[in-house]
């Protein structure tokens, strides 16, 4: 059926300025890395996606690696970019990523400039775009110098391949040195994605004090630790969820559904149903508190936890109160 979007897509979303540079983030983002590869359905795929649109979503990230097998997010993606989203192509921030494994030899990963140039060609076949708006390297190259990995980003904005430049998972000292060099060369580092969650609080510390003084952007992933801050694990693990379904590639496995964890999700959603929110629509609040959070990167196996996690946009203050039980919780007082 041919895809018409909803003409109020823009009334119940909130855009945030990502760091310092005049890019605005919808302030939730979605993530492809489960459920849009080729051993998912493409109907469900679509629909997640034109519900995401029809909804504010404007930023989809993406990655080299993501899906089964590898590289078929892109590409599914790429199908519905053409088929539905083309016209809109100029109302959308399309992420892509390389750093992890991808193809065999010395050169399918990592962080050198020959793998680099070749991984964005690659992903750009697969979502048949002209460009990527953001370009991420994924994760510090403990071998190739930093110096090379960054001035590949700043070489592939100058193509004109990517619009932006972003660093994903690389701790405090190793993003300020990035950030520095990118600096230097005039290409900006716009934003850094960690993984950030009530449940993994590190970047806490040191990172997000860095990225508020550089003005850099901030998007965190697994915002709802894969699944365990929302209620669905509240009574035992569903078949269909991520869990229940035994993935490869990083899902959350059973036995990281302990009685601890648990424990916690059900406090916290005693404090979330006071809130007049569920778990996940507060853990996602909780994160987007901090304005140093550009948006918050979720994913999504059905469109109905879409227009869900959206939600949590009515309410993301917390009371001194609220954020002490919640840290209580958190810290196992
Ligand atoms: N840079 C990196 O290294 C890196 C690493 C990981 C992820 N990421 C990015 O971050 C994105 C999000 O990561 P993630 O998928 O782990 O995020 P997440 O939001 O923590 O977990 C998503 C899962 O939570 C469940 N869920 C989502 N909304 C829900 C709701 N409203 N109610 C109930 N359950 C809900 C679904 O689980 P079920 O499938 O069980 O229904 C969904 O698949 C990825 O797609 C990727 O773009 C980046």
């Amino acid at each position: 059926m041919e895809y018409t979007p909803n003409d109020n897509r823009y009334d119940g979303m909130e855009y945030r300025r990502c760091g310092n540079s005049g890019l605005k983030l919808s302030a939730i983002s979605l993530g492809l890395w489960h459920n849009f590869g080729n051993v998912d359905p493409f109907t469900n795929i679509r629909y997640i996606l034109l519900t995401a649109f029809d909804n504010g979503i404007t930023h989809f990230d993406l990655a080299n690696n993501y899906g089964q097998p590898a590289g078929s997010a892109e590409e599914n993606f790429g199908r519905i970019m053409g088929k539905d989203l083309h016209p809109y192509r100029d109302e959308l921030v399309v992420s892509t990523k390389a750093g992890y494994y991808m193809w065999p030899g010395p050169y399918g990963e990592w962080g050198s400039k020959k793998y680099l140039v070749a991984s964005i060609d690659q992903s750009l076949k697969r979502m048949g775009l002209d460009y990527v708006d953001i370009f991420y390297h994924h994760r510090p190259d403990p071998h190739t110098p930093l110096e090379e990995t960054m001035a590949t980003l700043d070489l592939l904005v100058r193509q004109g391949k990517a619009l932006y430049v972003g660093i994903s998972n690389y701790r405090a000292k190793d993003a300020a040195e990035a950030i520095r060099i990118l600096n230097g060369m005039g290409t900006p580092c716009l934003i850094h994605q960690p993984k950030y969650s009530m449940l993994d609080r590190w970047a806490e510390h040191e990172l997000l004090p860095l990225l508020g003084h550089a003005g850099v952007g901030c998007i965190p992933f697994s915002p709802l630790a894969q699944g365990l801050l929302t209620d669905k694990y509240l009574n035992g693990i569903p078949s269909d969820s991520r869990a229940g379904r035994k993935l490869e590639n990083g899902a959350i496995r059973e036995e990281a559904i302990t009685e601890e964890a648990i424990l916690k999700a059900k406090q916290l959603a005693v404090i979330a149903k006071q809130r007049g929110q569920n778990l996940s629509q507060m853990a996602l609040a909780w994160i987007l508190k901090d304005q140093r959070i550009s948006s918050v990167l979720v994913g999504a196996s059905k469109p109905s936890q879409i227009t869900d996690s959206i939600k949590c946009l009515s309410n993301y203050q917390f009371s001194e109160e609220e954020l002490g039980r919640i840290d209580g919780i958190l810290n196992g007082d």
